[in-house]
């Protein structure tokens, strides 16, 4: 076999690889596992949106290939909704372009823009195809620390000089995913009169804009002066709609950034499977009905989780938004060595901070994906094993 390339040598192994083997052991033995690791809900997406694909895949037309154009109905009602939920105007057939879950357009779009010694600052800790998608370009990762006593807001200051001219892009993730932090008004214009001082494109990926708690909204970075030329913003369907299997989202904002994405796409894929655009449109269709109550069903669960963890001795803060606590565990032990035994002990699957970074150590994630009876038993649980 040939070697691997120099790039893939050097990934980080990933921080859960042997979860799923031991969850499958003791599950094996009648444990009764409660896994707070994915941000997966455990909810189903609308009906309507089941119904709109069950039609759609008995049409000839759905079954052909769908190309980077796809489906106009769902472009056009992706700009209907961005303008609905955000009052911002994109044109659905130049700003727009929808992507087989947003993950896969995150990892792509440094195509685009990144040679070997180009670099992008990512947040650390930080969703991993933010780092994957740079490094296996051969281009540097300038990752920057989240820091709890500054709100886990991404501070570009901290960008040395000299690592600051080679960088061209600026990842930003508010709602935060695994901090639970949110970014102001403020935040964002300064985010964005810095892209535009440095030429850097900013990419914010707004994938929980609408898992938000006690009536906060946040806000789209193409809202602001100046972002239509210096941003764009990825949006997904995947936390929003419980669609997280269905592979669907988009990007949207500064033109040629988007067509070019769709460009480097043809070499890549053919674009989200049609009938999932048009459950994709039922599914923006019910957003305003469907919406409030996944959210009601989510704060729910929030509070019940800061309560019970806090009860079990945890110092947790009670996140704005997001589908996560994000916990700083007690005594200093490892991440990934407090969450085997956690979950060799207790069988509470919990994700390690240091899964999406160095910058995680000290802390675990719990994602809300279970009802509230089941993260009130997994953090008794958790205080029995400490
Ligand atoms: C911050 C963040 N962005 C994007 C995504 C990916 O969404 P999708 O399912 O659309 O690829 C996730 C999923 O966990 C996420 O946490």
């Amino acid at each position: 076999m040939p070697s691997y390339s120099k790039q893939f040598s050097s990934l980080p192994p990933y921080a859960l690889a042997d979860v799923p083997k031991i969850k499958a052991e003791l599950i094996d033995k009648g444990v009764d596992v409660i896994d707070l690791g994915a941000g997966d809900a455990d909810q189903m997406p609308p009906p309507q949106t089941i119904r709109a694909i069950q039609d759609a895949v008995t049409k000839e037309r759905f079954s052909r290939y769908p190309f980077q154009r796809g489906l106009p109905e769902f472009r056009t009602k992706i700009a209907e909704w961005t303008k609905l939920r955000f009052g911002v105007d994109v044109d659905p057939f130049d700003e727009v372009l929808p992507l087989i879950g947003t993950k896969e357009g995150i990892a792509h779009l440094p195509l685009v823009y990144l040679d070997p010694g180009d670099a992008a600052i990512i947040p650390n800790p930080g969703y991993y195809p933010y780092f994957g998608g740079t490094h296996m370009l051969g281009a540097d990762v300038i990752e920057v620390p989240l820091r709890r006593d500054n709100g886990y807001l991404l501070d570009w200051n901290e960008v040395p000089a000299n690592k600051l001219k080679k960088a061209k892009l600026l990842y930003l993730n508010y709602p935060n995913n695994p901090t639970g932090g949110v970014a102001s008004d403020d935040y964002f214009k300064r985010a964005i009169e810095f892209c535009h001082q440095h030429g850097l494109l900013l990419i914010n990926d707004n994938a929980y804009s609408e898992i938000a708690f006690d009536g906060y909204r946040p806000p789209s970075v193409l809202e602001y002066e100046g972002a239509r030329e210096v941003a764009v913003e990825f949006h997904s369907l995947s936390k929003t709609f419980n669609m997280t299997g269905w592979r669907i989202g988009w990007v949207a904002g500064q033109n040629e950034a988007v067509q070019a994405l769709a460009k480097v796409k043809v070499y890549y894929d053919t674009g989200v499977f049609l009938a999932c655009q048009a459950a994709g449109v039922a599914s923006l269709d019910v957003w305003e009905e469907f919406v409030p109550k996944q959210v009601a069903i989510f704060q729910e669960r929030r509070d019940a989780a800061v309560e019970a963890f806090r009860e079990a001795g945890f110092e947790v803060d009670s996140p704005k938004a997001t589908l996560y606590l994000w916990v700083p565990i007690p005594g200093g032990e490892p991440a990934v060595e407090f969450a085997r035994r956690i979950l060799l002990e207790s069988g509470v699957v919990l994700f390690p901070g240091t899964g999406m970074g160095g910058g995680g150590e000290g802390f675990f994630r719990v994602a809300l994906t279970v009802p509230a009876e089941r993260l009130r038993e997994a953090a008794q649980r958790v205080a029995k094993v400490l």
